[in-house]
């Protein structure tokens, strides 16, 4: 295998700007999300919602199919969740303890702004669901990238709710997946950057079959 990159280089060492604005390729060179935990008022607006929604919709979507959907949790609705979480720890966890409860209704109430990413994938369509899944992924990387352009922080969490039936059917139809919790807000805390993967661990000229 040769590889294309000599060393793992990275351009951007530590003390880096994270987030940095100044150019949509800084922004991209040093993007990072935030814990939900440290996020604080204020998030998005209702304006700058609409904005993030619409650009993340704006992704590679083979068909045209729009295989997404995002469920906004609105401020007021945060207990509901909580009171939900709280219904399903006991499915997913049959010996939760008080520690447990605390840390589900804490998810629950993270971060000034709340969207579920829901994967509604068509079965039996010509385009495989695969496709049709990794375009729900692209969604909830420009909605981050949106976010953070916009001087927010956002951070991308599936956490044991995702997977909860109960949680599931809260926020799901027949088919579809919860995809992740995008919790956006203001940093309440510095970030810290996070090792990436050395180029050269994940990147090779190709090596075509011979024969
Ligand atoms: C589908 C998906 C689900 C994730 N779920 C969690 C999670 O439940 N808990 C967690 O700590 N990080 C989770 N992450 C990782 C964070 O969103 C984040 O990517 C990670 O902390 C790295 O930060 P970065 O976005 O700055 O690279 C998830 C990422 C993806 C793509």
């Amino acid at each position: 295998m040769k590889p294309i990159v000599a060393n793992g280089l990275r351009r951007y060492a530590s003390g880096m700007t994270l987030n940095d604005r100044t150019s949509p390729l800084s922004l991209l060179e040093t993007r990072r999300s935030g814990k939900p935990r440290d996020m604080v008022a204020p998030g998005p607006s209702e304006a700058e919602l609409v904005r993030i929604l619409t650009i993340a919709a704006r992704v590679p979507d083979h068909g045209k199919l729009a295989p997404w959907r995002f469920v906004i949790v609105g401020p007021g609705q945060r207990r509901q969740l909580a009171d939900l979480i709280a219904l399903a720890l006991p499915e997913h966890d049959p010996d939760a303890n008080a520690a447990h409860y605390a840390k589900a209704l804490e998810f629950a109430h993270q971060a000034p702004a709340l969207v579920v990413l829901v994967s509604a994938p068509i079965k039996g369509h010509k385009i495989p669901v695969w496709e049709q899944q990794l375009s729900c992924g692209a969604v909830g990387m420009n909605l981050l990238t949106a976010t953070h352009a916009l001087g927010y922080i956002g951070s991308w969490i599936t956490g044991w709710p995702s997977y909860s039936e109960r949680v599931h059917d809260a926020f799901c139809g027949p088919g579809e997946r919860i995809a992740g919790f995008l919790f956006l807000g203001s940093a309440g805390e510095d970030l810290e950057e996070r090792p990436r993967p050395a180029l050269d661990t994940i990147v090779r000229i190709w090596d075509p079959p011979r024969d």
